[in-house]
């Protein structure tokens, strides 16, 4: 069975849509399921991410999960729509540098957290077949809608970050953990600047939609 999670109401209509997972399931978030794919809808930010994605994976079968949702871009080059393939996520708001870790890195040891191989070679493969414009990258996670370019240079700098978003390394985490393998997958909506917000609302259906065209293409 396949699972996949977004945050956003949006961005989980769309792939309930796409993806034919009609069959409403009880529990702390809503949660649908199809044909042998469920659609989980988080809910905003790490804690409620990793709290969806410990829900399921301890629930159901899962061989495969699949984080999708949108970003603001730290790269200047990643346009409104395009995909960040993240190779891994690191939580930018983690902070123990006074115990000698470097910025990012948790308690585990772990500063950033990957994408399973496998499935992001998955991912590009069905973007490719899409013919939709992406590349692969780190993606910047934090409890903070970021709209602020001087910052956003600052998470680049000191991340190697190309796209920042509120969710991915916590799912990517809780994954790890379960020992499941998960991919996580982007799509620019806004620039992380002065008004990300306005962006963020007016790409936001467009970009839920071709994320919902890509899980589609990642069921085979
Ligand atoms: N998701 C989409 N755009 C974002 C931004 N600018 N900051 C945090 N999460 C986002």
């Amino acid at each position: 069975m396949k699972a996949f999670f977004a945050a956003e109401a949006q961005e989980a209509e769309a792939l309930r849509e796409a993806l034919g997972a009609s069959e409403p399931l009880s529990g702390p978030l809503p949660l649908h399921r199809g044909e042998e794919i469920l659609v989980a809808e988080t809910g905003v930010g790490k804690a409620a991410a990793a709290l969806a994605v410990a829900h399921v994976l301890t629930r159901f079968p899962i061989e495969e999960a699949y984080f999708l949702g949108v970003a603001g871009a730290l790269d200047p080059s990643l346009k409104a729509l395009d995909l960040l393939l993240a190779e891994g996520a690191v939580q930018w708001d983690v902070d123990l540098t006074p115990f000698g870790r470097a910025k990012g890195e948790t308690a585990f040891g772990v500063r950033l957290f990957p994408s399973d191989p496998r499935l992001l070679q998955k991912a590009k493969e069905a973007a490719s077949r899409l013919g939709l414009p992406h590349r692969l990258g780190v993606v910047a996670t934090g409890d903070r809608f970021l709209a602020d370019r001087k910052e956003a240079e600052r998470l680049r700098a000191e991340f190697g970050a190309h796209a920042v978003e509120m969710e991915g390394a916590a799912a990517l985490f809780a994954a790890w953990r379960f020992g499941v393998p998960m991919a996580l997958v982007r799509a620019v909506t806004d620039g992380a600047g002065k008004g990300a917000e306005g962006d963020f609302s007016a790409f936001l259906k467009a970009a839920s939609r071709r994320l919902g065209l890509l899980a589609q293409a990642l069921l085979y």
